[in-house]
């Protein structure tokens, strides 16, 4: 941490730059990620059953929630006095057995009272947009062009939500006490940040695009630019980021661009291979834990065979 660390710790070959958890993250322990170790987490939950990612991941919607009080009793552990939080997330429309419109889960409202309950400040929220003509599963706000009636209306949702939760006030004397060199190195480009318009609540950021080959195809990877943010505006050059959801690695990558540590947690170990491609190096810790399953081709699977027999995610004109 900022208060312990000086600059040959910094540069340290002893201490490898990336550790890979592949486990259950409900059942990680002070072994792997010791208490207040970490310094920004920056992750991504599943999207309770998404069905174009986790279709029926979860056996309940309760059981999902089991998940992220899970992660908000394992962040708070893990985090620094002051240190933030910041989820990836938005509410999903799963399509249930019995009808064909589907139901909205609130994830947001549900993982911000979660995240609170734990002792959490709730610091900032940040909605990312995405390109408009970005829809993921179908075009419903089509109904209303079909059926130019009210009542029709259902809009094509290219937003997410960047829930920011803070760990207790930060003490900024910290900062001032930092080796001179680590905080010139830990400047904010405010230049950057204008012009970028990273000052306020709404970014604009395009996507991970679903180029054919991509590293990260079958998996909801956000974009680079996201971890990129937060890691700059929130930890110092050699402190420690953490992904308890990591995927395909991207907040690890960016972590070691950024020359921060990196710690992920990750339950399919059929990630591997692709974690392994795009974080490369050396410097890399990968071990399997409690928990580790094999999910991506079952999902994968599961996706194809819904798409096949799906109705979309609308309703049908009934006048
Ligand atoms: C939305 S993805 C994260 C993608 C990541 N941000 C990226 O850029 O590649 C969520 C990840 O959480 C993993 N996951 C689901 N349940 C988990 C659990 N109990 N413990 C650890 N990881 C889990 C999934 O396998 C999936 O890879």
């Amino acid at each position: 941490m900022l208060d312990q660390m000086n600059s040959e710790e910094i540069v340290s070959e002893d201490t490898p730059e990336l550790r890979v958890f592949f486990g259950d993250l409900r059942k990680m322990t002070s072994i792997e990620v010791a208490d207040g170790e970490v310094s920004l987490i920056v992750t991504s939950p599943p999207y309770f059953n998404a069905p174009f990612d986790y279709p029926d991941l979860f056996p309940s919607y309760e059981d999902y929630l089991g998940l992220v009080r899970s992660f908000a009793s394992q962040s708070r552990r893990v985090l620094g006095k002051g240190r933030i939080c910041a989820i990836v997330t938005d509410d999903m429309l799963v399509k249930e057995e019995t009808g064909s419109r589907g139901r909205r889960y609130p994830l947001v409202a549900d993982t911000t009272r979660i995240f609170l309950d734990e002792g959490f400040l709730y610091r900032d929220k940040i909605t990312w947009i995405k390109p408009a003509g970005y829809t993921r599963i179908s075009r419903r706000s089509g109904v209303v062009l079909q059926h130019p009636y009210p009542m029709y209306f259902y809009p094509d949702n290219i937003q997410e939500s960047i829930l920011l939760f803070q760990n207790g006030e930060f003490d900024y004397s910290l900062l001032k006490d930092a080796p001179k060199k680590i905080l010139e190195s830990s400047k904010i480009d405010t230049a950057q940040l204008n012009k970028e318009r990273w000052n306020l609540t709404v970014w604009n950021i395009t996507n991970v695009l679903p180029t054919p080959g991509r590293v990260e195809a079958g998996i909801a990877a956000f974009p680079e630019e996201i971890p990129r943010r937060f890691i700059k505006l929130f930890t110092m050059v050699g402190e420690t980021v953490f992904d308890p959801f990591a995927g395909s690695g991207t907040t690890l990558k960016v972590a070691r661009e950024l020359g921060r540590k990196g710690i992920g947690y990750e339950i399919d170990v059929e990630l591997k291979k692709i974690m392994r491609k795009k974080l490369g190096g050396e410097n890399f810790i990968m071990e399997e834990r409690d928990g580790a399953k094999r999910l991506r081709k079952s999902l994968q699977n599961r996706i194809q065979h819904q798409r096949s027999v799906a109705k979309p995610l609308v309703p049908r004109l009934i006048l």
